[in-house]
């Protein structure tokens, strides 16, 4: 890794500026008042804020919420999150309500060594996201050093995730550095054979990533709706499926490139398949070319799930990324299930590197249960897949560029 740590950094008395991702799901039933649903983001700044403690900094926190477009919208503060974040770190956490000029100055003024402060959602102004020089000025006024915790907004070039990082010494999070760790060693400098499992409905939208994925990894399986179109692509009847007819020929490309680069696919051997995608429907197995005109393909089938888990059993590396049925809706949640608790248990016994990211693909182990058995859980959604993609993420670059001058 080309970028310094918090081991690099002199902390005593510094004003540390820290950029986090505290975009969480709120609760937004009536009683609820904005309660923390998922705090999963707040737990993974955890490490990066006790450290800087540790160390006697003052820990200021920049983060964004939701996507208010460069104006002030009051349900996209990020002052119900102090508390959440106070209860999770078990220190209080002060909030100022602005995240520069007069009352974000004072309010940094006020803290002490060890005390922990977070400033209002930093997409209020326009110059987050247009990465204005003078809004990161703005910003940087706050802080002596700028850490980068944020690595599932480090796809975004944004002030507070890019630009500070040409204007302060910056240093890599401890989450950060988790993130990169681990995607590193599942496709950076994996120990091989590498699988990787895409799933999720559409071929279009993750089309960079297969074309990358095939590339990189000696197997793929391909799940989820998105498998349908492959299956067409194929010759075979996918009844009332969801499916992108019109990538057909791309789907085609992707497995002529995968054979080009000895990159051995999985695509579904049989299916799942009901007339409703409606909870408790009643489902039945099919192979391949037996769906009826009106049945829809909805998880994979025991032999696809089972062949997974046997290439599993004999990959030292796994990369999931998108489940491979609806798992929301039982009893399509099986193949999904089945081949999530198959990868934790490996990784659980040591036999697997198994290191999953996105949105979707967490939900789904965490509904597996085995989440917590995985060797890594990304907290990134589009930023698991950019990186995934093969692209550069801003935010990870300007970290590692600044270093090198
Ligand atoms: C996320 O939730 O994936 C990140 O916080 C990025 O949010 P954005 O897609 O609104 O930039």
């Amino acid at each position: 890794m080309t970028f310094k740590t918090l081991d690099d950094a002199d902390l005593n008395g510094k004003r540390a500026l820290v950029r986090v991702d505290f975009n969480v799901p709120l609760r937004r039933e009536e009683g609820a008042d904005g309660q923390v649903r998922d705090d999963t983001r707040l737990r993974a700044a955890v490490p990066t804020i006790e450290k800087l403690r540790a160390g006697g900094a003052k820990v200021i926190l920049l983060a964004h919420f939701d996507r208010p477009k460069g104006k002030f919208v009051p349900e996209m503060s990020l002052a119900p999150i102090a508390p959440a974040l106070a209860k999770v770190l078990g220190h209080p956490v002060a909030f100022a309500g602005d995240c520069v000029g007069k009352e974000a100055a004072e309010a940094v003024a006020a803290l002490k060594p060890g005390d922990v402060l977070l400033l209002e959602n930093v997409r209020f102004y326009p110059g987050e996201e247009k990465n204005d020089p003078a809004f990161a000025r703005a910003l940087a006024e706050s802080g002596d050093l700028y850490v980068n915790d944020a690595f599932s907004a480090a796809h975004r070039a944004h002030a507070s995730t890019e630009g500070l990082a040409h204007l302060l010494p910056a240093y890599a999070g401890e989450q950060m550095r988790l993130e990169l760790t681990a995607l590193d060693k599942a496709l950076g400098h994996p120990q091989r054979p590498v699988l990787g499992i895409v799933g999720g409905s559409k071929v279009s939208s993750k089309l960079d990533l297969l074309r990358n994925l095939v590339t990189k990894l000696d197997k793929l399986a391909i799940g989820g709706g998105m498998a349908n179109t492959f299956l067409y692509a194929q010759g075979h009847d996918v009844g009332a499926s969801y499916c992108e007819k019109e990538m057909a020929e791309t789907a085609r490309e992707i497995i002529r490139l995968a054979g080009q680069n000895n990159c051995k696919l999985f695509l579904p051997l049989d299916i799942v398949v009901a007339e409703k995608m409606a909870p408790g429907a009643p489902a039945r197995v099919r192979g391949l070319g037996e769906v009826d005109e009106d049945e829809r393909i909805l998880d994979a089938g025991p032999e696809t799930v089972e062949r997974l888990c046997r290439a599993m059993a004999n990959s030292n590396t796994l990369i999931w990324n998108g489940p491979l049925g609806v798992f929301e809706m039982p009893p399509f949640d099986k193949g999904t299930v089945e081949a999530a608790r198959c990868a934790g248990n490996l990784a659980a016994e040591g036999k697997l590197v198994a290191v999953a990211g996105g949105g979707d693909t967490v939900a789904a182990l965490n509904h597996a249960g085995c989440a917590d058995q995985f060797t890594f859980v990304s907290t990134a959604g589009g930023a698991f897949l950019e990186w995934m993609e093969g692209k550069e993420l801003p935010g990870v670059a300007a970290l590692s560029k600044q270093n090198r001058r």
